[in-house]
């Protein structure tokens, strides 16, 4: 069958087209994030098992001195500029910290929602009175491109959450070139990553016992449905979780139950499932120390620092421009 996405199809019907028609099937994380998607997602933060957000945020409260020093370099002045900021519970931390030892300080997440940026706003007012917070709304490159000529101050990017995990190896070495062409040299790039460790703790992460992110990812059914006029039976997936240690990498599989068909009305398309047929949904990558080394410098950085929590679950790994 030949795929071709008609001009008036969105982006999301467009992609699921695609994802749904090649083999294996597959869907893209990066639409896990509607209201729902979201609002689960602040579930899985404090799931017992899910580990990674309590690490990072004992990196920000246990090493924000260390933290600071290392962004502020001399001259005790930064901007900060967050890539996806979430519910910005973790920065909060750290600029709590910046804020009380007297750093000349502006805060700029950036987000492609207005909404987004709105709600984080309102709660930084709340959380951090003195804060100068600019929000910026659009796309990551654009904006960062036209912040790269304005000012002397040091600018530090922040990638946080182990993020760049749900990017396959090339689109996170894209990710973190585009990134580099638009800093300068004393700019700074801090960096979330999940480490490798026992795998049954990583499965464990991504197959919750209350069952919370096999919720997450059938939401995405859930927004095909609403959003495309898909069919999708919910009881006839099952979320399923694997770990490869040799590969470092989580996979998250939804399993087609039964043989099945799947209509989907945006695209005037059907799909067949066989019985037990997986939809890959999604890579969250994790990194042993040589694979982010690797990755800083085919990229054009080198590692300034780095932030581990005491087991070495986690590190926040500061980048410098070479
Ligand atoms: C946002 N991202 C880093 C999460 C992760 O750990 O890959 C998304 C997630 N998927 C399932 N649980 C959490």
């Amino acid at each position: 069958m030949k795929v071709s996405a008609s001009p008036e199809l969105t982006q999301f019907a467009e992609d699921v087209l695609r994802g749904l028609s090649s083999s294996p099937k597959q869907l893209s994380s990066r639409y896990f994030y509607d209201d729902e998607g979201s609002r689960l997602f602040m579930e899985i933060m404090k799931l017992p098992e899910y580990y990674l957000t309590r690490a990072e945020l004992k990196v920000f409260t246990e090493q924000a001195d260390a933290i600071r020093g290392a962004f502020a370099g001399e001259n005790n002045a930064f901007d900060l500029i967050e890539l996806g900021a979430g519910d910005g519970t973790k920065t909060a931390a750290l600029i709590e910290n910046f804020l009380a030892n007297g750093i000349d300080l502006t805060y700029s997440p950036i987000d492609i929602s207005q909404e987004a940026n709105d709600a984080l706003e309102a709660k930084f007012r709340e959380r951090c009175p003195g804060l100068d917070i600019r929000p910026l709304t659009g796309d990551y490159f654009k904006i960062l491109g036209d912040l790269k000529t304005t000012g002397e101050r040091r600018k530090v990017l922040m990638f946080l959450g182990s993020n760049i995990g749900n990017f396959q190896k090339e689109k996170a070495l894209d990710f973190f070139r585009h990134l580099r062409a638009v800093m300068n040299a004393n700019d700074r790039l801090f960096i979330g990553f999940d480490m490798q460790k026992d795998p049954r703790t990583i499965v464990a992460a991504y197959d919750d016992a209350q069952g919370i992110t096999a919720a997450f990812n059938l939401n995405l059914l859930t927004r095909i449905n609403r959003e495309l006029g898909g069919n999708f039976d919910l009881e006839n997936f099952s979320h399923y979780a694997q770990y490869r240690p040799v590969e470092c990498a989580a996979r998250s599989f939804l399993i087609s139950r039964e043989k099945q068909t799947v209509h989907i009305a945006a695209l005037d398309r059907s799909f067949e499932f066989d019985q037990w047929e997986p939809i890959f949904m999604e890579i969250s990558q994790k990194y042993t120390r040589a694979m982010i080394e690797d990755l800083s410098s085919n990229s054009g950085f080198k590692i300034e620092t780095e932030f581990f929590d005491e087991e070495n679950f986690y590190v926040d790994s500061l980048w410098r421009p070479v």
